[in-house]
């Protein structure tokens, strides 16, 4: 039997997560399951590079695993912790943050995009080396494989980096190589527009639906969702390919959405109709999640304790790779 390849997955946990996440890559990790061995990082030392308030760290974190397993993940089979129990995770990053100039770290045009999106005036120490950390997240677990949005393509081309860098440098008894060179995963999916039109739904764009919204609450927000501007009422002709209600319709009633193109089209299908058959539609789709998302709110201390049995899996791991690590470099 040959070995599966390995993928290694990450979050910051920003609490309760959305439809979008859902879409872009949730749905994703769950497929890849069987497959191949996954791992999945909770990033809560990331979460620090923009926000120093950790006053919620712990909530948001058991929140968001309590999404990924009431959509699918499976914690037996595919390892759930966090990165700051893991404390191999903090020597690999100071040992990598010596392989990379700061230079090439500044060039990463994913933290530009960010320090723009976030306005931030400076920026520490610790968020330039982003990346640094996201590849001892990767490497540590010797991932081949890492699911993630286009966005993230030049954070995994430093972590080849520097995983091609270390084994130039070092390596074990008779040349054997510590680490693989990953590759992205890219999901295939496009992402979930926001209920504002805008590209990307956001927490800080207020302009989501969680999984964990109850039929009420989809509706409500649904009812405010941006359309067609030239679709003013019922038997105007509208644009399904602009509006963000269609695009979700593509996703979440694939049968259905011909007819919904043709009904806006000719101008049959009023906007207020369409955006309730499509509340339905995912109302029905996270169904069966938020049955199992109640079960597992009723007892968050089981859910802490698939976390910290993660951990031990995980740290089992990211120990042996050390060792490596310690062996070749002939230091730690
Ligand atoms: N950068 C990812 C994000 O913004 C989180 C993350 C941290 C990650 N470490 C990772 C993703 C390792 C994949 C692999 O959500």
């Amino acid at each position: 039997m040959s070995k599966k390849k390995i993928i290694l997955s990450g979050m910051r946990p920003t609490g309760k997560l959305h439809i979008g996440h859902y879409v872009g890559a949730l749905e994703n990790w769950v497929s890849l399951q069987e497959e191949y061995q996954n791992y999945h990082l909770i990033a809560d030392y990331h979460v620090l590079t923009t926000n120093l308030d950790t006053s919620n760290i712990f909530e948001d974190t058991i929140e968001m695993a309590i999404d990924w397993i009431a959509c699918g993940i499976n914690p037996e089979k595919s390892p759930i912790f966090r990165q700051s129990k893991v404390k191999y995770h903090t020597e690999l990053f100071l040992i990598f943050s010596m392989l990379i100039t700061k230079a090439r770290l500044e060039k990463n045009p994913s933290l530009k995009e960010q320090v723009k999106a976030l306005n931030l005036p400076t920026i520490t120490y610790g968020h330039l080396g982003y990346p640094v950390l996201q590849a001892a997240d990767i490497l540590l677990y010797k991932g081949e494989l890492v699911p993630v949005g286009e966005d993230q393509v030049p954070h995994i081309e430093i972590t080849r980096q520097i995983a091609d860098f270390f084994n130039q440098k070092y390596q074990l008894p008779e040349g054997k190589l510590i680490f693989p060179v990953p590759n992205p995963k890219l999901t295939n999916f496009a992402r979930l527009p926001g209920l504002d039109g805008k590209m990307k739904m956001s927490k800080s764009l207020g302009n989501t639906i969680l999984i964990s919204d109850t039929p009420d609450d989809v509706k409500t927000k649904m009812k405010k969702a941006f359309t067609d501007p030239e679709k003013l009422r019922k038997g105007d002709p509208g644009n399904p390919d602009i509006c963000l209600v269609y695009t979700y319709h593509k996703k979440f009633n694939p049968s259905g959405s011909e007819e919904i193109k043709a009904g806006c089209k000719s101008g049959s299908l009023g906007c207020f109709d369409c955006k309730m058959k499509v509340s339905e539609k995912i109302i029905d789709f996270f169904a069966p999640v938020n049955e199992k998302r109640k079960e597992l709110e009723k007892d968050k201390n089981s859910v802490l304790d698939i976390l910290v049995e993660g951990e031990k899996k995980a740290s089992y791991i990211a120990s042996n790779t050390m060792s490596e690590v310690h062996q070749s470099m002939k230091i730690g």
